[in-house]
Formats: C-alpha cells, structure tokens, sequence
C-alpha cells in the first residue's frame, strides 16, 4: 500500500514569538523544510498543512493544503486529501527526525494499525502544589509521547470522526485512537525528536545544528 506523511504546520508559533513557526529557520533552514527533508525520501507522498496566506518553498516536495483552527482540524484536513493506506503524522516544530525512528515506526504499524515514537522519562517527576513538592510520581512506566505517529488511514479517520462527533480534544492523534479503547504500540523515540516549542528550545535547536547538518 501507499504511505502519506502529514505534517501539520499551520499553527502561529504563539510561545516561540518569531511569527508562524513552521518558517522559523535553524541553521538556515525553516523547521517545516527539515521536517519535509527528513520524511520525503521514506514515504510515497508529502502533504503540509499551512497556514492562511503562506505557501510552501520553492522546490519542496510536498504539496500544501491549508490548515485549521486547531492542530486536530489540521491533521483532519490533511487525512481528507490523500488516499494512502497508512500514514505517519508528523509536527513540523520537530525538525530533527532520523530515519531509523521512521524505519522502526513502519515496521510497527500493522500489529495495531496505531503507533506513536515516545520517549521513557528520565527525570523524577513530582506533583507541583502551590510552588511546593506535592509528591513523587512513579516514572517507570511513564512514557513522553512525540511524533511522528503512524496509522492505517482508516482507523484514523475513524478516531477523528468520533472526537468531533464527541467534542473531544486532544494535542496528538494517537489520543484519539486510544481514547476509543483501541491499543496505540509504543516506539522507542529519540532526544533528538524534541519540539520546538520556546525560545530556549530554539536556542538548543541551533546547537543541534551545527551536529545534525555537519
Ligand atoms: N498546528 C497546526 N494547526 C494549528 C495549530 C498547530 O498544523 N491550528 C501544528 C503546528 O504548526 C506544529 C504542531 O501542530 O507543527 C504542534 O503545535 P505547536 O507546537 O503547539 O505549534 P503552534 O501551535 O504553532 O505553537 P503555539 O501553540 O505556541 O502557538
Ligand atoms: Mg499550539
């Protein structure tokens, strides 16, 4: 079957401040054409979602739809333009993918047709209250989930039908999937994988560069 990767990349970068985030550039190169270049040679199609009035780069291989009000209107939008099989939705605010996570993210798709790169937490993690320690956290079984997430198309958009039907929001898909009791595969992720969120998450960003593109 076909494979899409989706990149939702219409959101407008609010906590980062440099205007819509996807065009910010690292190292001379925007986060949404790393983000492209990393999925493009692994895939048989590149759909982005972007934002009113922009389009994409010159030369990049990907074709633009426009995004939504939410990240979930995006990833729907971008689920109702293309026929692929399986999909692999992916942040363009993650720009440092390697490919051997994606490798491992396909050959983990079919056993549930839902699957998520997270990462297992490393830190103690404690219940903030009031600015005072409120308690520990047991973090062994406790993983960070990032993308790229990848699905059978159908059972995707099965999951994001019943959210809208349901009014339920949620800031990834494999959410949605879990959400209606269907198991979601876990895949070891990567550091590197974090997402470009803040300005001290640019700032480390600009560091990785300078190792990512060497
Ligand atoms: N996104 C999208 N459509 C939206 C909102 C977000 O496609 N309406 C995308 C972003 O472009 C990003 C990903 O979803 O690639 C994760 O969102 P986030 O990191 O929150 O990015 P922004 O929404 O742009 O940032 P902020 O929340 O700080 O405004
Ligand atoms: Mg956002």
């Amino acid at each position: 079957g076909r494979t899409a990767a989706l990149i939702p990349a219409a959101g407008s970068g609010t906590r980062l401040g440099l205007g819509p985030k996807a065009f910010v550039e690292v190292a001379g190169k925007s986060l949404l054409v790393r983000s492209v270049a990393a999925l493009a040679p692994l895939v048989d199609e590149v759909l982005v979602a972007l934002p009113e009035g922009s389009s994409l780069p010159e030369g990049l291989p990907a074709r633009a739809i426009l995004g939504g009000e939410t990240r979930q209107d995006s990833v729907r939008r971008l689920l109702q333009a293309t026929s692929a099989d399986v999909v692999l939705v992916h942040d363009a605010a993650r720009p440092f993918l390697p490919a051997h996570v994606v490798h491992a993210l396909l050959e983990a798709i079919p056993e549930t047709g839902a699957a998520t790169v997270a990462l297992p937490v490393a830190d103690t993690l404690v219940r903030g209250e009031a600015g005072r320690w409120g308690g520990l956290v047991p973090r062994e079984s406790l993983w960070a989930v990032q993308t790229p997430q990848g699905f059978r198309r159908e059972l995707l958009l099965r999951a994001h039908a019943a959210a809208r039907a349901e009014g339920f929001a949620a800031t990834d898909d494999a959410g949605l999937v879990a959400r209606l009791g269907l198991p979601v595969t876990l895949v070891p992720g990567d550091a590197r994988l974090f997402k470009v969120t803040t300005p001290g998450d640019l700032a480390l960003a600009q560091a990785l560069a300078r190792v990512w593109d060497a």
